[in-house]
């Protein structure tokens, strides 16, 4: 009897047709609740082209596809094993079961990319559509089509998220990588918030990689609180879910270290968000993940006067009885950590 009585408000919630509320957004391929040819084609239209259709990374590879050619997939399997050349495509993520639905995908093997995963080629739970997003006007645009069609979107930049939230199957994607502006203000002034006013801040399109990040803020004198794979997003991605690096207990996270944002919302406005101005917004978008509350398009964020890093890795194998060998040189390690430390010595031992 209790069973019943807790399972009755969840058939309820799963039976309810979708109110205007809630919509649902889960207009599919094929249903007629999908544009039209003429209506993708016009959105590509107010996009000024920026609008694809999804092929995933490995597609020329496959023998089912009309693409098939030796010469482009020399190039996919190339660029499938070197993360910054696949974070340069929307039709891949890096951990592959991402970009698979069951037992379909499109990918290639991550040991040996000459082989195939899979025997045809398909979408798996890549999005439909993507948008190559070169300003904020264009997320607008999109976030408003969606709206009106009933469509998913979803929204990624690198392809990194380890929970797969950037790839959305039946969706049109927003596609932040190419947003890849950087710059530096020694002076920098908050938008209406002189309490967020502050010298030396960086601002990073969203889809700014870490490693042109720390290329290009170091050329400044400057570091900024980034993590270790150079082509993770820094901004769209690891400064929105928290970001933990070698920083952190310097100067804290990521998010610790962010000033201002410029985001668009559900509702297609483009806004600037800081501590004065929508401060609730900001604060979940420092830590809530990338994409939960609004698409980040700037971010705007602390940065401290560099630091000289010596880093040391120690690798060794020993053969037979290591049980002594290995405590002498951990408690090496341990003992002369503090005194490394002091000189900004950090490492690992393998
Ligand atoms: C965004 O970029 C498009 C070109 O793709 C351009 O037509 C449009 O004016 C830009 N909008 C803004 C607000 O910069
Ligand atoms: C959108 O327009 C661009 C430029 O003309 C074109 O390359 C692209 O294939 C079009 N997208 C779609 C989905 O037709
Ligand atoms: C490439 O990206 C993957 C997934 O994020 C990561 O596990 C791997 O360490 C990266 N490879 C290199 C060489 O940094
Ligand atoms: C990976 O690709 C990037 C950009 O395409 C290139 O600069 C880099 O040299 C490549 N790395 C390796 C190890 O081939
Ligand atoms: C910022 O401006 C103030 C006032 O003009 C100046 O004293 C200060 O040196 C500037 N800071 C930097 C980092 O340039
Ligand atoms: C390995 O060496 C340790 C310490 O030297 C000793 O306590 C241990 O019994 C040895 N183990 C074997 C399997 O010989």
């Amino acid at each position: 009897m209790l069973f019943l009585v807790s399972l009755l408000p969840l058939l309820g919630l799963s039976l309810a047709a979708p109110s205007p509320q809630d919509p649902g957004y889960n207009c599919q391929p094929g249903q007629q609740c999908w544009p039209t040819p003429l209506e993708w084609q016009a959105l590509n239209t107010s996009l000024s082209g920026a609008l694809f259709l999804t092929h995933p990374l490995g597609e020329p590879c496959y023998p089912s596809t009309r693409l098939t050619d030796p010469e482009t997939c020399s190039l996919a399997e190339a660029a499938s094993s070197n993360n910054t050349s696949r974070g340069a495509h929307y039709g891949q993520t890096y951990w592959g079961n991402w970009e698979a639905c069951g037992t379909s995908g499109c990918g290639l093997q991550s040991s040996d990319p000459s082989k195939l995963l899979y025997s045809s080629c398909s979408l798996g739970r890549l999005g439909s559509y993507y948008i190559d997003v070169r300003n904020a006007s264009h997320i607008s645009t999109a976030l408003l089509f969606a709206k009106k069609h009933n469509i998913r979107i979803s929204i990624k930049n690198t392809g990194h998220d380890f929970f797969g939230r950037s790839s959305v199957p039946n969706a049109l994607a927003i596609w932040t990588h190419n947003l890849a502006s950087l710059s530096y203000q020694a002076n920098f002034t908050a938008s209406n918030c002189p309490a967020a006013d502050s010298e030396h801040v960086g601002e990073m399109g969203a889809g700014v990689t870490a490693g042109d990040a720390y290329r290009f803020f170091n050329a400044h004198g400057m570091d900024v609180t980034g993590g270790y794979e150079e082509s993770v997003g820094i901004a769209g991605g690891f400064g929105m879910g928290g970001g933990v690096g070698d920083f952190t207990t310097l100067y804290g996270l990521m998010v610790d270290n962010a000033v201002e944002f410029e985001v668009v919302t559900a509702d297609g406005l483009v806004r600037v968000i800081n501590e004065c101005n929508d401060p609730d917004l900001f604060w979940a978008m420092r830590g809530g993940g990338g994409g939960a509350f609004a698409v980040l398009t700037k971010y705007r964020v602390q940065l401290h006067p560099m630091l000289p890093i010596h880093t040391y890795n120690f690798v060794a194998s020993f053969e037979g009885n290591t049980t002594e060998t290995l405590r002498q040189v951990l408690t090496a390690h341990a003992e002369n950590q503090l005194a490394w430390s002091e000189h900004l010595v950090t490492g690992g031992v393998d």
